[in-house]
This record gives C-alpha cells, sequence and structure tokens, in this order.
C-alpha cells in the first residue's frame, strides 16, 4: 500500500486538475466577460456575406444579390449552404463547443439562419444580406466620414417613422455591417443560446427537439427583437451607454450612440417607413420574400 500511494496521488491531482481546467473551459463565457472588448479598427471588412437555402440561388435571389456584388466590387462575396455553413461554425467556434452543439442541433432553418449571421459577424465582420435584398448604392457611401472610424457596427431602424407607436423599435437585421470580434455580437449569440436552453428545458426537450411552436416569437428568440435587445444590453455592460429609445426615434440621420452607427428607418427600411418630408433615397431594398413564414419555419424540401 505505502509504495503505492507516492504514484496514486499524482495521478489523483492530474486527474483532479484536468477536471477543473474542463469545468472552467465549458463555463468560460459564463464566468469570464467575453474576449470581445469593442476594438477600434480602421474598417468594417470587404466581405459580403449570404446563406443560400435549400433552393440554391433561385433566379430572384441571384438578381437580388447580384446588385449588391455589382455595385461592390472590391468586396468578397461569399454564399454559404447548410453544408457549409455547419462546417465553417464547427470549426470556428470549436473553443466554444456550447455554441456549436446548439447551432448544428437546431432543426429550425430560421432560427439557424438567424444566429448565423450573428456568427459569421463576430468571427470575421463584415456585411450580412438575406438573400431578398438588393442595393441601392455602394456600400463604401452608407458612413458618414464623421462616423467611419467610430462605427463598429452599423445598423437600421427597422419601422421608425409614420407609425402609431405601439411597439418597440427594432434593428433590421436583414442589413447588418460590422468589425470583427464584437461584444455587441457575442452577447447576441450568448443570449440566443441562452434562450434556447430555456425553452428547450420549459418544453421538457433538447435543442434538437425544439418546435417552431415551443419558442415563442423568432422576434425575440434569435431575430430583430434579441439583436436589438442586445446590443442595448452590451453598450451598457461594456460602454457603460444607457440607450435613450425616445431620443433615437425617426431619425432624420444617422447617429452614434457608443460604438453602434443606428441609421435612419429609410436606410434599411424605406418601404416600412413614411415621411411627411423628404429623406435620402435607401440604401438596400427589402423585398420580403420571407420564406421562413410557415409552419417549418423554413424553405421546404430540397
Ligand atoms: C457611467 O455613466 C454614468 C452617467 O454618465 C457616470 O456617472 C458613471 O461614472 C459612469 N461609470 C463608469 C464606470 O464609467
Amino acid at each position: 500500500m505505502a509504495s503505492f500511494k507516492p504514484a496514486f496521488k499524482p495521478a489523483g491531482l492530474l486527474l483532479l486538475a484536468f477536471c477543473i481546467t474542463g469545468l472552467l473551459y465549458h463555463f468560460y463565457h459564463f464566468i469570464i466577460t467575453p474576449p470581445f472588448p469593442p476594438e477600434p479598427q480602421t474598417s468594417i471588412p470587404k466581405i459580403l456575406w449570404w446563406k443560400l437555402g435549400p433552393k440554391g440561388k433561385t433566379p430572384k435571389i441571384d438578381a437580388w444579390t447580384t446588385t449588391c456584388i455589382k455595385l461592390n466590387p472590391s468586396h468578397t462575396a461569399r454564399f454559404y449552404d447548410d453544408a457549409k455553413s455547419d462546417a465553417y461554425v464547427a470549426s470556428t467556434f470549436a473553443s466554444q463547443p456550447d455554441i456549436v452543439s446548439t447551432y448544428l442541433a437546431l432543426t429550425i432553418p430560421i432560427l439557424k439562419a438567424d444566429l448565423l449571421r450573428y456568427l459569421f459577424l463576430l468571427d470575421q465582420g463584415g456585411v450580412w444580406f438575406d438573400l431578398d435584398v438588393s442595393c441601392e448604392s455602394p456600400i463604401d457611401t452608407w458612413i458618414p466620414a464623421a462616423f467611419k472610424d467610430k462605427a463598429n457596427l452599423v445598423v437600421g431602424w427597422e419601422f421608425d417613422s409614420g407609425w402609431d407607436f405601439g411597439f418597440v423599435r427594432q434593428f433590421a437585421t436583414w442589413a447588418i455591417l460590422a468589425k470583427p470580434g464584437l461584444s455587441h455580437l457575442a452577447l447576441t449569440v450568448d443570449n440566443i443560446v441562452a434562450g434556447l436552453h430555456q425553452a428547450a428545458e420549459k418544453h421538457n426537450t433538447d435543442i434538437a427537439g425544439l418546435k417552431l411552436d415551443m419558442i415563442g416569437d423568432v422576434v425575440d428568440m434569435t431575430g430583430p427583437r434579441r439583436f436589438t435587445n442586445s446590443v442595448y444590453e452590451s453598450l451598457e455592460k461594456y460602454q457603460n451607454v444607457t440607450v435613450d429609445v425616445e431620443s433615437l426615434a425617426e431619425l432624420k440621420e444617422p447617429r452614434l450612440v457608443g460604438d453602434v452607427l443606428i441609421l435612419p428607418g429609410y436606410a434599411f427600411a424605406a418601404g416600412s417607413n413614411k415621411y411627411t418630408y423628404e429623406v435620402p433615397k435607401p440604401l438596400v431594398t427589402h423585398h420580403y420574400a420571407g420564406s421562413w413564414k410557415n409552419e417549418h419555419g423554413g424553405e421546404e424540401g430540397g
């Protein structure tokens, strides 16, 4: 026994150290503030991100996305289908296994497509577009010179003007511009992963077992309201900026809040806003193809 002990002890300690390391690793993003401070960088990467559905590039999708590609010849266009997205998330976020396992287990296409855009932008930054968005002017002209260095995240109001306001303002998520590694996107992702786990627990299932009718409103789970609220939360948490939404209502020109540039409703959502005065031309047009708005939460077939 006596001769066995010395050999056993180091092994036990090693095992203990191994377990603690594993636990720390597992809870890393819960106990340590996200490793994504708002790093000032020179510009938003010239990458255009799109996620293709099972039907691929239909003629309409091709026409819309081509307007953005043609207007931005110095940008790199990247189209990801389901398989390529899964592989991308699995390798890029390997150090955050909760993100990977949640993303891969999800079966509802709109939830995956929502989460994917935040992951692309968190990892590499660039410009996310939904497939039913066409561009009206070059991206390089979208950010006024005064904000070029300060704006780490660029978003546009969805419903902002001409409404009888009985609802909360939200950022459109069909067009988002970001520098890489922003806490805003890290927190959005964390909140979504936590929200999906809560919904699964509530319905006595796991992520793979989640159905559209279990997750409440998509807008709140992964969509614009989740994104908007997470950005507010991150501004407050990491930049000590309290967002006073009333002061940002009916914007006539872009407004910087912390490092977030908010564009007026006419920029990304001209079709959702009415103005009693003349406003500049829209930057993009959203065509509301809305293929996810069915009981399956995504394109059928394929
Ligand atoms: C946060 O902002 C408030 C109000 O502007 C200010 O009083 C406070 O000192 C700030 N806190 C930090 C930690 O910067």
